[in-house]
């Protein structure tokens, strides 16, 4: 018989019972399979109630984020034989309300990522025609923290968020830094504001992983390290030198 490999997935069905519980599922061993493939066989040949997000299946969409083992993972970029020989205990994102099963709830987010403006904010009222034009070093600046695919697994690692979730957050703070560093764009100050209040960068008390479980290498510890420098230069530099407060 080919070889197996357990599952104990986190179920959750509001319909039937209010409590979370452990369901076991046997799924053949493939070396080339990663937790995502596990579990649409489960939902293919075993159990079609199991839900949980999933899209692009190529580490892009940033929908299939859920504990592996207690560590937040992409599922589809977590292969089956990092863990054997199991059981593989499957959960969903730590720090958020569950909707169902491996579904979590993040509306939370969305409506953070709104407060700090990720996008281009412009003084001119009218656009010159055309693009506005910048160099490839000037990308770089910013290009580290576009990466981000929105996956959540920053916050499901952050223990400020887990104790504080009015804590703006790993990624909403890298996302406004992103256009912050963006030569293209004049709204810093309207930014910083929000990312300066009490929910925002102060909060963060610089544990790390957040960048440590980041699929994408963005890095928000550092994009929160570098705001809490340039908004302290910039706190100063209001009472030095006043007159560019203008
Ligand atoms: S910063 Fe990284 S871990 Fe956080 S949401 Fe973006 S891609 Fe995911
Ligand atoms: S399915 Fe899109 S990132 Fe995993």
């Amino acid at each position: 018989m080919n070889e197996q490999i357990t599952l104990e997935v986190l179920r959750y069905r509001p319909e039937e019972s209010s409590k979370q519980i452990y369901q076991s599922y046997d799924v053949p061993f493939k070396k080339e399979w990663v937790i995502l493939d596990a579990l649409n066989y489960i939902k293919d040949e075993l159990d079609g109630t199991l839900s949980y997000r999933w899209s692009c299946r190529m580490g892009v969409c940033g929908s299939c984020g859920m504990m592996v083992n207690g560590e937040p993972v992409l599922s589809c970029a977590s292969f089956l034989e990092t863990f054997h020989p199991g059981p593989i205990r499957i959960e969903p994102l730590e720090n958020f309300p569950v909707v169902r099963d491996l579904v979590s709830e993040m509306s939370d987010f969305m409506e953070k990522l709104e407060r700090v403006q990720p996008w281009l904010i412009r003084k001119d009222e009218d656009p010159p025609e055309g693009e506005y034009l910048q160099t490839p070093s000037q990308l770089m600046d910013y290009k580290n923290y576009s990466m981000c695919i929105n996956c959540m697994l920053c916050y499901s690692a952050c223990p400020v968020y887990g104790l504080e979730p009015s804590f703006l957050g790993p990624a909403a703070i890298a996302l406004g830094q992103r256009y912050n560093l963006d030569s293209r764009d004049q709204g810093e100050k309207i930014r910083n504001a929000v990312l300066s209040e009490d929910d925002g960068i102060w909060q963060c008390t610089l544990v790390g992983e957040c960048s440590a479980v980041c699929p994408k290498d963005v890095d928000p510890a550092a994009a929160i390290q570098r705001l809490k420098v340039s908004t302290t230069v910039d706190f100063f530099k209001s009472f030095l030198m006043p007159w560019q407060n203008r």
